[in-house]
């Protein structure tokens, strides 16, 4: 348990060693926190729980700090597991306390807890005083569930965000001021990149109708990593950035070989881009973190995706990479497909379909080559690289 600011406390839980989320889904490289805030003031304001094997210690060391008897209201910004994962624990200790959420989150809530709460549904503008605090909910569907929702405390002036400017990063340190300022934008980048990619025609709404609010922004602290407390707004800023189709040019090329001609043809075409001037990227698919290359993908400007022909198709580690690039829909930026192949060669025409699928305008008629390239088919692919960089 330890002081945010005023009467914010945190009482979240570091995960050390976790290295999957969602699953299997997402690399946790630094681990990750559940952030659970308390609001100690008049009333007693639990913010969010914490994940579901968490639960016992997280509901027994809230008995020992403040007595849950003290818990005068519950809010649930969001009923992710990871944060809303303790709440059947937490409600059996003390039932009748009421829970604040989005009209979605009380849907979600029973949904996934199929029990009798003591809901209150709150929607953008709603308060609850707490003393010398004020509680105001704002709804932010989408971001990145129906029911998220931000509360922000008015007297603290502290902004409890959830998974908004988080990032899975734990730290001894509750503050950006206190981490290494570089792992703290690789992971709050990575963090956008691989789960809020989607929705950024909606995080650019949401800061426009957050600033346009006016309200003093002392701090803001999300559901995972650090508390943004030195220059808060700093990551407001990138998120509108981010949101922005963001890229900061330069070409990844990804590919999977299965005797290494797609590899030659990768480093061929990546010669043509450098002899433009384009700085490139390149990354074999089965080799690399795949929530990496979504930020390489994310950073670029160009895409270019390769793979042998296999039983008619794709490589598993470049067409598992497709799908998430596939739902993650970038925009503004172009992509081009290549691939070696022994007979049928059905992979660059696959992959580029693929990309199409995922909205990336097809730069360049896919390139294949049959069996082992020769010294004509690598100018072929330096030829291609070249003219890919003239697209860019
Ligand atoms: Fe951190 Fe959407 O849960």
């Amino acid at each position: 348990m330890q002081q945010v600011k005023d009467e914010v406390w945190w009482v979240g839980v570091k995960d050390w060693e976790i290295r999957r989320f969602h699953g299997e889904e997402y690399s946790t490289h630094r681990g990750s926190t559940y952030n659970s805030y308390l609001i100690r003031d008049e009333k007693t304001v639990l913010v969010d729980t914490v994940w579901t094997p968490f639960h016992e210690n997280f509901v027994r060391e809230l008995d020992e700090k403040i007595g849950l008897d003290h818990v005068d209201l519950v809010v649930i910004n969001h009923a992710e597991q990871d944060h809303a994962g303790s709440l059947a624990y937490l409600m059996e200790k003390i039932p009748a306390v009421p829970i604040y959420c989005s009209k979605n989150g009380a849907v979600l809530i029973k949904k996934h807890f199929h029990r009798d709460f003591n809901l209150r549904v709150v929607k953008t503008g709603d308060t609850v005083d707490t003393g010398r605090n004020k509680l105001v909910f704002v709804d932010a569907p989408m971001l990145h569930w129906p029911d998220s929702m931000f509360t922000y405390v008015a007297g603290a002036n502290v902004l409890l965000s959830n998974d908004a400017f988080g990032q899975h990063y734990a730290s001894y340190s509750l503050f950006n001021d206190q981490v290494d300022a570089a792992e703290l934008y690789q992971e709050a980048l990575k963090y956008y990149a691989n789960i809020l990619t989607p929705f950024s025609k909606l995080v650019r709404a949401k800061i426009r109708e957050l600033t346009g609010l006016k309200v003093p922004v002392e701090m803001i602290a999300p559901a995972h990593g650090v508390i943004w407390r030195d220059n808060p707004l700093q990551i407001v800023e990138k998120y509108d950035q981010w949101a922005s189709d963001y890229n900061e040019g330069g070409v990844v090329i990804l590919y999977d070989t299965m005797w290494g001609a797609t590899r030659k043809m990768a480093w061929a075409i990546a010669r043509g881009l450098e002899r433009k001037g384009v700085r490139v990227k390149v990354y074999n698919t089965a080799r690399s973190d795949h929530n990496d290359l979504v930020v390489e993908v994310f950073k670029s400007r160009g895409v270019i995706v390769g793979s042998s022909t296999i039983n008619r198709g794709i490589l598993s580690s470049t067409a598992a990479i497709l799908e998430m690039i596939r739902g993650l829909q970038f925009k503004e930026k172009v992509a081009a497909s290549f691939g070696s192949y022994g007979w049928s060669g059905e992979s660059p025409a696959m992959i580029e379909d693929r990309l199409r699928e995922g909205g990336f305008p097809v730069a360049a008629e896919h390139l294949g080559v049959q069996w082992d390239p020769s010294t004509g088919d690598l100018k072929a692919c330096e030829d291609f690289g070249e003219a890919f960089a003239g697209v860019l």
